[in-house]
């Protein structure tokens, strides 16, 4: 006999969520993006990669200060700051912005990773004094998880990162918390799955939606462009696997990076990708393609506060089930999934 197929519900309502990695930059870029985050998320993980970067716990609360007066008073939102690595970086000045509330975490830029990374660490050598003043305060270190040199593949500098770098520091540093942040790779799903409780990971609705193929689609389309780069589908596929199942240590931060679009549509375009502002709609899209919106939950909502030993958010956010067409652009910026139709709408 024939049993009728469960009902799709037409509304989603899950805890407040927050994302935890974003650049919501400074000045007006910042005015023009940070409502998009405050809108669906409590707080926020807030990337120091500004010019300068925010390297000092002045800087850092400082910083705060600004997105606080961007952010529409209605709203009630979080920005959690975090401290951008240098070489010699003394724990000191980091134990001393986490003491005092104004640092949340601390960010390992490899030096010319990405964007704004100029400044970043050239050996992880060169930081022993931040990372042990951080494994004994309990302070996380987010890590952009790329090789630099130019002789390894563009594609495979992620994986390569864990064998030359991240292996090394998780053994020598094995009470730090460590988030691998925006994964792009079975070989990080691996890695992540197989570390103890102190390593977790990021996983963005970029890389969850598509993979490579969608950046040379008919031609080269820029707003795909961000870094890590787009990887195969295989490895999009263990993302998603590790996204959807419910495995704690994978957790929702979107990396949302805008850049105008004259500087992503050019010779030399920059790297990143502008997901704010249907970030929770593109990832219950990925959810429910898996079968598993009961799952998105947890991962929006549960496993980052508990990694991070913050309290889980009050209140609930609704997505319902009705189509919503995403703008061709959003001020200045092309958004992720511009033009596209999504099938659940954020309603607040
Ligand atoms: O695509 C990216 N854009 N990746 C990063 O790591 C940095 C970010 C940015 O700040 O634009
Ligand atoms: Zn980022």
């Amino acid at each position: 006999m024939m049993t009728d197929p469960a009902p799709t519900p037409d509304q989603l309502v899950i805890r407040r969520p927050d994302d935890w990695h974003v650049h919501l930059r400074d000045g007006d870029m910042l005015a023009a993006v940070v409502n998009a985050t405050a809108r669906q998320f409590a707080r926020a993980i807030v990337m120091p990669n500004l010019k300068p970067p925010v390297t000092t716990a002045a800087a850092g609360a400082a910083y705060r200060d600004r997105i606080r007066a961007a952010v529409d008073p209605a709203l009630d939102f979080t920005p959690l700051i975090t401290c951008y690595l240098t070489d010699g970086m003394p724990g000191d000045e980091l134990a001393r912005g986490h003491g005092e509330g104004i640092f949340t975490a601390a960010k390992l830029y490899p030096a010319h990773a990405t964007t704004n990374s100029a400044h970043g660490v050239t050996d992880v050598a060169h930081i022993r004094d931040a990372l042990e003043t951080m494994q004994r305060i309990g302070m996380p270190l987010l890590i952009h998880g790329e090789v630099t040199d130019a002789h390894v593949d563009i594609f495979d500098r992620e994986a390569v990162f864990i064998e030359r770098t991240l292996t090394g520091l998780v053994r020598d540093y094995p009470a730090l918390k460590i988030v691998f942040e925006h994964i792009t790779t079975a070989e990080a799903v691996a890695f992540v799955e197989a570390s103890g409780p102190e390593v977790a990971a990021t996983i963005t609705p970029h890389h969850l939606a598509i993979n490579r193929n969608a950046m040379f689609e008919g031609g080269i389309r820029p707003h795909l462009y961000c870094l890590p780069v787009l990887k195969r589908e295989t490895h999009q596929r263990a993302l998603r696997g590790a996204a959807t199942s419910g495995n704690p240590k994978f957790f929702l931060g979107t990396d949302s990076a805008p850049h105008v679009a004259a500087a992503k549509e050019t010779a030399c375009g920059c790297a990143g990708c502008y997901n704010a502002p249907f970030a929770l709609e593109s990832y219950a899209k990925t959810f429910e393609e898996a079968g598993a919106l009961d799952r998105l939950e947890g991962f929006a909502s549960e496993h980052g506060p508990a990694f991070y030993g913050l309290p889980l958010n009050q209140g609930t956010v609704t997505l319902e089930r009705v189509a919503v067409t995403v703008p061709d652009r959003i001020g200045d910026v092309v958004p992720f999934h511009a033009g596209e139709s999504l099938a659940w709408r954020f309603i607040g």
